[in-house]
């Protein structure tokens, strides 16, 4: 029996959705604990592409059981119509095969509608969000005036609910950002379809975990975003608003912290940002195009370009530390093939101070330069290897000074978005 869990040690974006799907194959129970639709985790299989949002990625393996864990925040209207279109693309979602918590936290129209006026004051603070509506709703869930998922069930609560949460957001629509007012009533009318489909999917998620934790199951949780931009430890306030670090996975489902046994730290072989704050190893420079290219770095939400840069060992150490890596999944190493040289940092200067950890403050994480590690690069195709050996010799030097640097073995190397394209080095199940 064994559980692992996938964290992103970066900015989000390493190809967790990829690697779930993957390990998936063996798992028979795969758990999101955290975010929301803010998440875009894109999945190869074949010819066919498919992006998940808040649907866990091992929902295209038959016979598995997804699950939607306390800790995500979900959008009804928004889950309802990915859960539809995966299934007219093949996918068999149902209540048998998804179990949702029944107290995740709902997402409501005024959860968006108040992240993205807020994204547009130009008096308040522009941070980039996925304008989801997730900042929002995790705060209601904190001030204890949230919604969850089980409210659906009876109309009373619901409308009381809403009335309750309405009064403080109609007053900041109408004084403070000047945006339309919503009405309870409509959004009561906006839920019937929620009710009647989702309900029959809201479960005891975190029983169900317990019980297949204790039978022995293979369970595979799924992290969403990526370390530096966890709310406690990620570089604030230019993070999501939940915590994609280990410690999660137990309040965000309801396994015992102890009972985890497996983390997996998922490393892109550079590094991306979407949205906006400090980044030490970006490059505005042609090397930072040609990456955003070849690795097609634009937002699986959002269609953003991402910033790109070279791999930083600062920032996975933290990772590393905060979360129990104990193994790396390096991902899109196939990208960096044609660049005649590749850096990765080590280390960061500060006012002539040398640092191996990110500073707390992002003001100063952002006047951080880093000193780099160059290589040289390779310049192959290696979508085609299977294993390690197949591999250049520059990209095998690349992969060891990575696992030098970071201090972990790698479990898994990436090297093509499709399933089959990867090396395995260690099995989990
Ligand atoms: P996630 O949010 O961590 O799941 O990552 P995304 O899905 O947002 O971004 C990763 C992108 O890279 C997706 O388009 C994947 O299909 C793609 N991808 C994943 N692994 C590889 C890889 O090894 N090589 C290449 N070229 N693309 C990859
Ligand atoms: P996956 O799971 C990359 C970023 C946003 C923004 C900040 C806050 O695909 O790796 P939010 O909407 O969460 O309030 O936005 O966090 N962000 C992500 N960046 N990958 C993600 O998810 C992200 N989810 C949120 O761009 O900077
Ligand atoms: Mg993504």
């Amino acid at each position: 029996m064994t559980n692992v869990a996938i964290i992103g040690t970066q900015w989000g974006d390493e190809g967790k959705g990829k690697v779930v799907d993957l390990l998936s194959d063996r798992a028979e129970l795969i758990v999101r604990f955290q975010g929301g639709n803010n998440a875009g985790h894109t999945l190869v299989v074949g010819d066919q592409t498919f992006a998940l949002h808040t649907v866990p990625s091992g929902v295209l393996r038959p016979g598995k059981i997804s699950v939607i864990a306390s800790g995500v925040v979900v959008d009804p209207e928004d889950l309802l119509l990915e859960i539809r279109a995966l299934n007219e693309r093949g996918a068999r979602i149902s209540p048998a095969t998804l179990k949702i918590s029944d107290k995740a936290h709902m997402i409501l129209p005024y959860h968006r509608l108040l992240d993205s006026a807020r994204e547009k004051d130009s008096a308040g603070q522009l941070l980039g969000t996925t304008g989801r509506g997730i900042g929002p709703t995790y705060e209601d869930k904190a001030a204890r005036i949230g919604l969850r998922l089980g409210d659906l069930r009876s109309e009373e609560v619901l409308r009381a609910r809403l009335t309750l949460a309405l009064r403080e957001k109609n007053c900041l629509f109408q004084n403070l950002y000047g945006v339309p007012t919503l009405k309870v009533e409509d959004l009561l009318k906006r839920a019937q379809p929620w009710r009647s489909e989702l309900v029959p999917y809201l479960t005891d998620t975190a029983d169900l975990i317990q019980k297949a934790q204790a039978a022995g199951r293979h369970i595979l949780f799924e992290g969403a975003q990526g370390v530096q931009l966890d709310l406690d430890h990620g570089t604030y306030p230019y993070v999501t608003s939940s915590n994609p670090t280990t410690g999660a996975v137990a309040v965000g489902t309801g396994l015992a912290p102890r009972e985890l046994e497996n983390v997996l730290g998922l490393v892109k072989a550079y590094t991306s940002r979407v949205g906006e704050g400090p980044f030490p190893t970006e490059l505005g420079d042609e090397t930072g195009e040609f990456i955003r290219q070849r690795g097609q770095e634009f937002g699986t939400t959002t269609g953003r370009p991402r910033r790109c840069g070279w791999l930083d060992a600062v920032v996975v150490r933290s990772a590393v530390r905060l979360c129990g890596v104990e193994r790396l999944a390096v991902t899109k190493l196939d990208v960096l093939s044609g660049l005649k040289e590749l850096k990765i940092a080590c280390h960061y200067e500060l006012d002539g101070q040398l640092l191996d950890q990110v500073p707390a403050d992002f003001r100063d994480l952002a006047r951080c330069r880093p000193v780099y590690e160059t290589v040289p690069g390779f310049s192959e195709d290696i979508q085609r290897a299977r294993k390690l050996a197949d591999l250049p010799a520059a990209a095998q030097t690349y992969l060891r000074l990575v696992e030098k640097l970071v201090g972990r073995p790698t479990a898994l190397v990436s090297v093509g978005p499709e399933r089959s394209e990867t090396i395995v080095s260690h099995e989990y199940f």
